[in-house]
């Protein structure tokens, strides 16, 4: 790796490129989604891509060659942001993955638009855990997509003074995990009676009488599912899917903090 890298946003030039990288069986073979799809397809999905203000993509160049892309999309709740990313098929284990996620998460347009960053990785594909893990991401737990099991992270881009308190109505087992995901990245803590957010669980309920607070149910089949959001200060489109349980909570209470600095 030399010593001239820069960091600079998608164009429409990088179009080839990417989906070059993107069908090199080097980095499909790392890719959730296995369908072939032609370069039109992928021409129709870039321009989308550029003219979607919500989205933004990045290159990483060295010495001006182009070396590493990573993407940042909405993910479930609003100020979450789902990133993905490859490096040159050519040229990776030279530290150009670990570089491009370093140098793209602390970009000030990402930093304001996104409050957490989650991203998947299968199980095995060890260089993609090892970028995430050195680069500051928590294993919140895993799960499935298209039937390849895989590792879920998140990282907080800005964690508050005073982080906002959750009382969750759970069963003992899953207050574990929620726990532990909430003190390793301080997006919440586990409140009492007072809290105002309320996060119930699977069939747990309570007969107290929640008047003024923010109510939330999470439903579990083979994912876990927020099927119910009352007071929920933002636009939801609800049911929405989450791989697990640790990210739903990370979704849900960084979805709050950022509602709140939103306003
Ligand atoms: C994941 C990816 C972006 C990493 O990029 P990269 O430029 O190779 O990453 P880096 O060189 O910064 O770091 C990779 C690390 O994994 C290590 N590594 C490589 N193969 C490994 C293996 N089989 N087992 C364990 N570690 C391995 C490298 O040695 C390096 O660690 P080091 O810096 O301590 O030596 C790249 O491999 C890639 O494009 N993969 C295909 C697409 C993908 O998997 N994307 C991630 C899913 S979102």
């Amino acid at each position: 790796m030399g010593n001239d890298l820069k960091l600079r946003r998608w164009r429409e030039s990088d179009c080839r490129l990417i989906y070059d990288w993107r069908i090199n069986p080097a980095t499909m073979r790392w890719c959730f989604a296995q369908r072939a799809f032609s370069f039109d397809e992928h021409e129709r999905w870039f321009n989308d891509f550029l003219n979607d203000c919500t989205r933004c993509g990045f290159m990483l160049e060295d010495e001006g060659a182009a070396v590493a892309q990573i993407r940042f999309d909405p993910a479930e709740m609003p100020g979450c942001y789902r990133i993905s990313l490859a490096a040159a098929p050519d040229k990776s284990g030279q530290g150009y993955g670990s570089s491009i996620l370093r140098l793209a998460c602390n970009d000030e347009e990402v930093r304001r638009r996104a409050i957490l960053l989650v991203a998947e990785t299968m199980c095995d594909n060890l260089p993609s855990q090892k970028i995430f893990a050195r680069s500051g991401f928590f294993q919140s737990g895993g799960g499935k997509n298209n039937d390849i099991a895989l590792l879920c992270w998140v990282m907080p881009l800005a964690v508050s003074a005073q982080p906002l308190l959750i009382q969750f109505f759970s069963e003992a087992s899953w207050l574990e995990d929620i726990e532990k995901l909430l003190s390793t990245t301080g997006l919440a803590l586990p409140g009492d009676a007072s809290a105002m957010v309320k996060v119930f669980l699977g069939s747990a309920t309570s007969v107290v009488d929640f008047d003024a607070s923010m109510l939330f149910h999470i439903n579990f089949c083979e994912n876990a599912i927020l099927d119910l959001a009352i007071r929920f200060p933002g636009e939801l489109k609800l049911p929405i899917e989450f791989h697990n349980l640790q990210t739903a909570v990370a979704q849900i209470a960084a979805s709050l903090s950022y509602l709140q600095n939103c306003r």
